[in-house]
């Protein structure tokens, strides 16, 4: 069972406030978590949602968010998703002049007015320093000219600029660096194409640690940086927008899973609990392990709490990715007990390859 602590969100929230761009609008965005329970009693909380499915559209309009604040993302979307996005009144992001002629003809076909948001492909930087590495999302500076002018003489307005740099970073000044790029590059697609933007989205970025060697987050850093790195705004100027998944819902959830089994296999001591890489994919050899140390598990109210041990964590799957946390230090455990995985509230479920094995879902609450 996943559970996720409301207060916990509330100052995560804060948190991420405080490291961004000052002034700047908060979005959650659901892919990291999309419980309703979540996603709920974030919408007091955060300024706007990013969504990328039909179903996170539902469930962040649902909260009672105007579709104003509300922006469907995604590099590839079909044409139901465009329509609905469309008839719902949220802001989408084109991410190519094939999508950019998708959206237009959608719109002229619903007749209706659209708000498009460009992203700007945008390449991510190293996580300390480094070079930075290619991807697939956004328009390609060299397909600009073509998108704007796709959307220009559609029913679609430019109501904003897309420049997401990654995921995972923890160095203040890997952070504040894309950030700031991101500003400045806004700043000058804005002017060569006569722009006139409601918001710029500058990314999220922001790390979760929840394996034993993630560097943590220089929040200190990012929070003492940020009036001083950015220019005051100017009347009229775009709402900056800071967009957040893991940052938010991460720490603020646990996983609960019970021991089903104890061995010893060729002097390795496994402990066997019942939630699998089905159900954690990030707490399995997929993504931990090597290199990033591993998942911070711990024992409840374990009877002898004194005497530890090195363990491997293993789960109910037959694969050998199923092990979940490798020589950890655990005191004697037996059937029934609880194990807790701490930080996992970000990529759970609905990361995880839930249909492997057909076996039973995590439930999930908030507390
Ligand atoms: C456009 C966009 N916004 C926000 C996020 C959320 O990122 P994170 O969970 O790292 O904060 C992502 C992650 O893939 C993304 O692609």
């Amino acid at each position: 069972m996943y559970a996720y602590s409301r207060a916990a969100l509330r100052e995560a929230v804060r948190r991420v406030r405080e490291a961004s761009v000052p002034g700047a609008d908060v979005y959650y965005s659901l892919k990291a978590n999309p419980h309703p329970g979540v996603v709920n009693a974030l919408a007091p909380l955060v300024d706007g949602f990013d969504v990328c499915s039909l179903s996170e559209l539902e469930t962040a309009l649902n909260t009672g968010v105007p579709p104003e604040k509300v922006l469907f993302t995604g590099p590839a979307k079909t044409r139901p998703e465009a329509a609905a996005a469309l008839a719902a009144g949220v802001a989408v992001t084109v991410e190519s002049p094939g999508q950019a002629r998708l959206f237009a003809d959608v719109a002229r076909e619903l007749g209706v007015e659209g708000r498009a948001v460009v992203r700007v492909n945008t390449p991510y930087p190293g996580r300390t320093s480094g070079a930075a590495t290619p991807n697939q999302f956004g328009v390609a500076g060299e397909d600009l000219t073509e998108v704007f002018g796709v959307l220009r003489p559609s029913a679609l307005s430019v109501s904003g600029l897309q420049l997401f740099w990654g995921s995972q970073y923890s160095a203040a000044d890997v952070i504040l660096a894309a950030r700031s790029a991101a500003l400045e590059r806004a700043r000058t697609l804005a002017d060569r194409f006569g722009l006139k933007l409601d918001f710029v989205s500058v990314g999220g970025g922001i790390a979760m640690p929840w394996c034993t060697a993630d560097p943590e987050v220089d929040w200190e850093g990012l929070r003492a940086a940020g009036p001083a790195t950015t220019p005051a705004a100017e009347q009229g100027a775009p709402t900056v927008v800071c967009e957040y998944g893991r940052s938010i819902v991460g720490p603020a959830g646990i996983l609960l899973t019970t021991v089903l089994d104890t061995k010893n296999v060729d002097g390795r001591r496994y402990v066997l609990v019942d939630a699998g890489l089905n159900h954690v994919m990030i707490a399995s050899r997929l993504i931990a392990g090597a290199g990033r140390g591993e998942p911070l598990v711990r024992a409840v109210d374990a009877k002898d709490p004194g005497t530890m041990s090195p363990a491997q964590v293993t789960g109910p799957l037959c694969s050998q990715l199923d092990l979940l946390a490798e020589n950890v230090q655990l005191p004697a455990l037996e059937t029934g007990d609880t194990l807790m995985f701490l930080g996992v509230g970000a990529y759970g479920p609905t990361f995880s390859p839930a249909g492997f094995l057909s076996r039973d879902k995590a439930r999930e609450i908030i507390f």
